[in-house]
């Protein structure tokens, strides 16, 4: 049975990986997983029932009950639920409740897709350390804050730089520093700075190296 291409895009909070990842996968006919939902989800139905996040037992236990329409949840964007899905993607059994949808999603793709694009913190490292392509995006934390706080004002959320730069920088440095599945580029990944980059132009460098690869 011949398995389809795997697409692994990594990175830390607000680099682009998400619209780059959406992009790319609509322009090729693949499917999109954004795998961060799957722990917002978790971390916001901790936080409807007024669990804390920190509650090893809860956390385990809600990601066992999790099922793919909890990614429809209407606050998953909001900075809070991505505090704390920060809190719960560090629980080690957590990761392990969501990981066979992860490996299912991409072995499998919905819809007839021609392969599967992931966007995480550990897609290359953990989830499909075969993928034909890992790329790692990345950017300076200033600019990843002036990215997410554009985007919290675009959507009429009040916030403040200082705060988001804040937040960014604790959300990378829990997600750095886990002992399971830590973000981290696989050594086989290509690095993307795109600091200097807008969206458009990661997309065109990303979708060369994709075309490439993939002999599109
Ligand atoms: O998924 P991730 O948190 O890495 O980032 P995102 O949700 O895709 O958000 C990145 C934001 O920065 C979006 O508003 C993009 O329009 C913008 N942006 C980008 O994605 N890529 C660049 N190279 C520059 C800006
Ligand atoms: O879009 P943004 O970068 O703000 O965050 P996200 O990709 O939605 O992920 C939210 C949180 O989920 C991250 O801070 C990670 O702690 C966790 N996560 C993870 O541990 N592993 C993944 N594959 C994806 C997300």
């Amino acid at each position: 049975e011949k398995t389809l291409p795997v697409i692994a895009i990594d990175g830390p909070v607000a680099s682009g990986k998400g619209t780059l990842a959406r992009r790319l996968a609509a322009t090729i006919n693949f499917a999109y997983l954004d795998t961060g939902s799957l722990y917002r989800a978790v971390a916001s139905l901790i936080l409807e029932r007024g669990s804390d996040p920190n509650d090893s037992v809860v956390a385990a236990k809600v990601a066992d009950s999790f099922t793919a329409d909890d990614i429809n949840r209407s606050d998953l964007r909001d900075e809070k639920v991505g505090q704390a899905a920060s809190i719960v993607a560090a629980n080690q059994e957590v990761r392990k409740s969501l990981l066979e949808f992860q490996r299912n999603f991409a072995k499998a793709p919905p819809n007839n897709h021609l392969g599967a694009v992931l966007d995480g913190r550990d897609i290359g490292t953990v989830v499909c350390p075969d993928a034909e392509i890992k790329l790692f995006i990345s950017a300076t934390p200033e600019v990843r804050a002036k990215r997410r706080h554009k985007e919290l004002l675009d959507r009429g959320d009040e916030s403040i730089y200082a705060r988001v730069l804040e937040d960014l920088r604790e959300r990378d440095e829990r997600d750095r520093n886990r002992a399971t599945a830590p973000l981290r580029a696989a050594e086989d990944a290509v690095t993307l700075d795109t600091s200097d980059m807008d969206a458009d132009k990661a997309f065109e460098v990303a979708k060369s190296l994709v075309s490439e690869r993939l002999s599109l």
